[in-house]
């Protein structure tokens, strides 16, 4: 008798935000303080965004992280203690080292289970689920829970307009588990390095000191035009290796970093505005955290439905790209 092929699956979602929501006009008004000029008219004409939510000085990623993967497991109905694997998908980790997954991990009480973090910017919840897919799949692991967790307020430059009205702070998390049917229906991954300037904090830390820029820095429109050719082009690619059509996606949920890049992607797929979930407009853009938090609220609102077929999508700084089709 062979044996079953293994396949993964969605077991439960989770997110959690930080408390306070600051609308573009509170935002505004700070950053004129400061002489930077900004409106609530420009941001949501541009981007979409009415507000994002801003960490208070002593929440962590790694708190916020947990506390998305705590719901994350509830929703799932296991304890941590069946956890053994955790990836975390972070660009603003709380430490150098250890890995925030492995500072989750400690504090959700899953000890034992192999903790890491993964780097991919806006990408980096994708590129986390296609991991632990893989190494559910071997059979190594039977229960991973997929973090994405950011604190893009630690490094924004709040005297750059360009983009420090773009961004928030939050969390997303999966459990994803070893099933006998998918789940994952297939995945991709891409990155072309050679882009690496249009979106970069290129600062390190050296002999005691911040080296180089610590700020977050963008070439908007670099960005803009990238993202909307490649979402389209690793769309088709997943399709192709699930042997589906457009027609059958019943959801996107592409990385949320603006309604006009989400609208041309979603128009250039042919998937209806209305199959979109969008959540840039009350989270800004939250990072890898904007795609796990947009699954997780359209999850628990209801649109999101066992059985339907959900395309998530990530693109940014790497540059980096990706997707990841299943059915739910
Ligand atoms: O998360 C990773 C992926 N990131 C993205 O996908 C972001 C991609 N890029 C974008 O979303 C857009 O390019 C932005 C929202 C960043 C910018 O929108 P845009 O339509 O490309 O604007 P722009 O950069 O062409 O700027 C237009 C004008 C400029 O003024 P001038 O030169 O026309 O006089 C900017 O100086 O808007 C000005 N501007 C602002 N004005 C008021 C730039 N930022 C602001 C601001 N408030 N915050």
């Amino acid at each position: 008798m062979t044996a079953r092929p293994i396949c993964t699956r969605i077991a439960g979602t989770g997110s959690a935000l930080p408390s306070r929501a600051v609308s573009n006009a509170e935002l505004a008004q700070k950053l004129a303080q400061r002489g930077v000029e900004t409106s609530d008219e420009w941001i949501i004409a541009r981007t979409g965004i009415r507000q994002r939510y801003l960490a208070e000085p002593e929440l962590s990623t790694a708190e916020l992280g947990m506390r998305a993967a705590r719901r994350a497991l509830e929703a799932a109905g296991y304890d941590a203690g069946m956890i053994d694997l955790i990836v975390v998908a972070t660009s603003t980790p709380d430490q150098v080292f250890p890995s925030t997954a492995c500072l989750i991990q400690a504090r959700l009480g899953a000890g034992g289970a192999a903790a890491f973090d993964v780097q991919a910017v806006c990408s980096g919840f994708v590129y986390g689920v296609t991991v632990a897919d893989a190494l559910i799949r071997t059979g190594n692991h039977r229960r991973a829970l997929v973090i994405g967790a950011e604190m893009f307020s630690r490094i924004l430059d709040w005297n750059d307009r360009t983009t420090c009205v773009l961004f928030g702070d939050g969390a997303g998390a999966v459990v994803l588990e070893a099933a006998d049917k998918p789940g994952i229906l297939a995945s991709r991954l891409h990155a072309d390095g050679s882009q690496a300037s249009i979106l970069c904090t290129a600062g390190r830390i050296s002999e005691g000191a911040v080296v180089g820029d610590p700020f977050l820095r963008m070439d908007g429109q670099a960005v803009f035009k990238l993202a909307v050719n490649v979402l389209d082009a690793s769309a088709r690619e997943v399709l192709g290796d699930a042997g589906m059509t457009t027609a059958q996606i019943d959801w996107l949920i592409p990385h949320q970093a603006n309604v006009r890049i989400m609208a041309a992607t979603a128009r250039k797929l042919g998937v209806k505005e209305d199959q979109v979930i969008i959540t840039v407009d009350r989270h800004g853009n939250t990072s890898a955290a904007s795609v796990p938090l947009a699954l997780d609220e359209a999850v628990r609102d209801g649109r999101v439905q066992r059985g339907q077929v959900v395309l998530l999508q990530g693109v940014g700084g790497g540059f980096t790209w990706g997707s990841v089709l299943l059915r739910y």
